[in-house]
């Protein structure tokens, strides 16, 4: 299966399902890299590993729509069967949602539905919770609201500082998120009409 993935930053969650995708097993291949910010690092990752990219920047479009249609454009011509949304710091239209229905997968640092939105490790710390993790959940257009595929936990440590959670959460993704891409690509799961997941 062909898998887009989309980015705004550093792209390590982009490495971990480079990386997964390269072992002999892996059901799906990433060939595209879909960035909206030109100096992303994770565009180099993806160079590395030999796969195509592309920048779009939003800030070159009137509307969220029009955005969301160029990027589709590019999904289209690679033939792409699967969206994953890596760091993406933008908001997908209606639309864009309704066209990759049951196909795109968001990761969220932490265990939805706690901790919707930004600064998670901010609220994760203020809130004062001894339990935080991720997790990677269909694309619906509630924000971060969709259907729950993979979580897992870490501890929050006395005296965390947000980067201590961010690096520990994000190992956790690490794992996390191929284990998601393997069950959607692989048939073991997917999305019912009702909005929930259907173990199959
Ligand atoms: C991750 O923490 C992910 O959960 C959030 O954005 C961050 C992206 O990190 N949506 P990276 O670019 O994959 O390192």
């Amino acid at each position: 299966k062909k898998v887009a993935v989309l980015i705004s930053g550093s792209g390590t969650n982009l490495q971990a399902l480079i990386d997964d995708s390269l072992k002999h097993d892996s059901p799906y291949s990433i060939t595209l890299v879909v960035s909206n910010v030109a100096d992303a690092y994770g565009l180099q990752r993806a160079q590395q590993a030999s796969i195509q990219t592309c920048v779009v920047d939003h800030k070159q479009f009137k509307s969220r729509e029009e955005f969301d249609n160029r990027i589709d454009q590019h999904l289209k011509s690679h033939n792409i069967d699967f969206v994953c949304l890596a760091g993406f710091m933008r908001i997908v239209s209606d639309q864009f949602v309704e066209k990759w229905r049951g196909r795109m997968l968001n990761i969220h640092p932490s265990l939805l539905p706690s901790f919707k939105g930004l600064h998670v490790h901010r609220q994760v710390l203020q809130a004062g919770v001894r339990v935080s993790g991720c997790t990677v959940h269909f694309v619906s257009n509630e924000l971060d609201g969709g259907a729950i595929l993979t979580q897992a936990t870490v501890p929050v440590l006395p005296n965390d500082t947000e980067d201590d959670l961010c690096e520990r959460v994000k190992t956790a993704e690490h794992k996390a998120f191929p284990e998601a891409l393997r069950l959607l690509t692989s048939q073991k799961v997917m999305l019912g009409q009702d909005g929930r997941v259907i173990w199959l």
